[in-house]
């Protein structure tokens, strides 16, 4: 049974092997046009049927929503080819639900969770000679978007919006894949309490763009924010969640209502617990704890980062770094990296509904 669906498998790629003729192991996260995105119109209060267009551009009012008030929302996930030459993708209804949770916070109308994972389907397929190959290091980024389209002056929501799904080839969202980075404390928040945090709204990331350059110009990866009401609690950083482990093993997971709920961090802890039979404690975690050592490993953790290993953390003048994970990735988070990327690939049976085959 295996052995036919590997080779049914490796006939349908060798018939369509117009795979295209890209580096894929020298790929950065950057924005390669592809030949097919999705778009759905809504209007009059309901959605029009979606298409498949080879137009990349978006004409809209000068006064759209989006472009004054910022009203936009967005998700990332990837498909992946699996060892037996399926193209599948990781988890989409939680994708689906999650951008439902960011519409419904914007007050921007909700694209159906059955059908925007079809549209995911349909656009992937699509795109189907842009999926990276088995083994690659590459994989094809999913990026679905909505956006206020129609004029609005007084500050309201639109009435008119378009979904969207553009899809690019990606590398690693770190130059270096999972060479340890170094952090440094924000002095910048990206959320308000009681704010946007933990919905993935445009804003947020217009908020973060002064801090991500600021920490590049002083030669740092990313920013780790606190939490802006105390500046006391580790939050998460501009595009993924933190894990930290403790010297005896047990993985710790920031919780708090102003980060965005990634759907690897809540993999990962699944993981962790369940296959792994580790110890994991998610909980508010001070950054005193750092301070303290006790943290033997740390890593952010998305879909675009994976697992990117956190060598020190610079904290105004002071520099925490994690013994593990200093040089090379640590342990547990190797551990944790091989698990989860093994089950992405098919190497690893997964957890039921995790993956979802395309092709
Ligand atoms: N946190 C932020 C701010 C992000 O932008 C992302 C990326 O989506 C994540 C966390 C990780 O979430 P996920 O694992 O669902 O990709
Ligand atoms: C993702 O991981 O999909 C994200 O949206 C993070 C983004 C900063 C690239």
């Amino acid at each position: 049974m295996m052995r036919a669906m590997l080779c049914a498998g490796q006939e349908r790629q060798g018939f369509k092997m117009e795979k295209k003729q890209i580096d894929w192991s020298s790929l950065g996260f950057g924005y390669q046009q592809t030949d097919y995105r999705y778009v759905a119109n809504y209007k009059n209060g309901a959605w029009e049927e979606g298409t498949l267009t080879r137009d990349a551009n978006v004409v809209i009012n000068e006064c759209a929503g989006v472009l004054q008030y910022s009203q936009s929302c967005f998700e990332g996930l990837k498909a992946y080819t699996t060892e037996d030459g399926h193209i599948v993708t990781f988890r989409p209804d939680l994708n689906a639900q999650r951008m439902k949770d960011s519409c419904e916070w914007l007050e921007m109308p909700v694209y159906p969770v059955d059908k925007w994972v079809e549209a995911v389907k349909m656009t992937v397929k699509a795109n189907e000679a842009w999926v990276a190959p088995y083994g690659s290091g590459a994989t094809l980024y999913i990026r679905p978007y909505m956006f206020g389209s129609n004029a609005v002056i007084g500050v309201k929501p639109a009435d008119e919006y378009q979904f969207r799904i553009l899809t690019t080839p990606v590398g690693p969202y770190f130059k270096g894949g999972v060479k340890p980075i170094t952090i440094r404390i924000s002095d910048f928040d990206r959320a308000a309490p009681h704010g946007t945090g933990h919905i993935k709204a445009g804003l947020n990331y217009a908020m973060s763009l002064h801090a991500i350059m600021d920490a590049h110009r002083n030669g740092f990866d990313e920013n780790l924010y606190l939490d802006p009401a105390t500046r006391t609690k580790i939050e998460e950083t501009g595009g993924a969640n933190v894990l930290l482990v403790k010297k005896d093993g047990t993985l710790v997971v920031p919780k708090s209502g102003s980060i965005l709920p990634s759907i690897t961090r809540r993999s990962l802890v699944y993981i962790a617990q369940e296959i792994l039979g580790m110890k994991v404690e998610e909980r508010e975690v001070l950054f005193d704890e750092v301070r303290k050592g006790e943290f033997a490993e740390c890593g952010l953790c998305g879909t675009a980062a994976v697992i990117s290993p956190v060598a020190r953390i610079y904290d105004h003048g002071t520099t925490y770094e994690f013994p593990d994970g200093k040089d090379d990735i640590g342990p547990v988070m190797k551990k944790l990296y091989d698990t989860l990327t093994g089950i992405q690939m098919g190497r690893l049976e997964a957890p039921e509904g995790w993956i979802c085959v395309i092709d």
